[in-house]
């Protein structure tokens, strides 16, 4: 069992639909620890440091600037293999292809607009705790 700490952001449409208090429950469920959590809205240096793996892509730009339309729910959560758990828990990146019973499947609708984040790997989630929790 590797205890790991992961990085999650519930994105702008979540937030400004009122699914904020949902999500995280479902984070809570799974048992694993939210040990930092805070409101902002990130600046354009913080949000092309997250998302550098993404330069150049034909749907930068357009991230970028959905990823600093409003406000964030930024979360540090730990506990056994969180990476993959909230992957899991979160499913796949267009929420038409995420099954009922994860966040996407049923927070979203649209690819663009996503509903959360969560760190890719163990080095992912080391590099974005850094960046948003010193
Ligand atoms: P995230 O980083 O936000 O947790 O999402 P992810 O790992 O599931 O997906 P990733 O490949 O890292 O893509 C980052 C975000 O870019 C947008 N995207 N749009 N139109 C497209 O084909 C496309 N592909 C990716 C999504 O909003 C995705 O969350
Ligand atoms: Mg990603």
């Amino acid at each position: 069992m590797s205890c790991e700490k992961t990085y999650l952001m519930i994105k702008p449409d979540a937030v400004a639909g009122g699914k904020v208090g949902r999500i995280i429950a479902r984070i809570e469920d799974t048992g694993l620890c939210i040990e930092r959590l805070e409101l902002a809205t990130l600046t354009p240096a913080q949000a092309a440091a997250n998302y550098a793996e993404h330069e150049g892509k034909p749907f930068y730009e357009s991230l970028i600037e959905y990823i600093t339309s409003g406000p964030v729910v930024k979360m540090l959560v730990a506990g056994p293999n969180a990476v993959a758990v909230c992957r899991k828990l979160m499913g796949p990146t267009n929420p038409a292809e995420a099954a009922p019973g994860t966040i996407r499947g049923d927070f979203g609708l649209l690819v663009d607009a996503n509903v959360i984040h969560g760190s890719d790997s163990v080095a992912s989630a080391e590099r974005e705790v850094g960046l948003f929790f010193t």
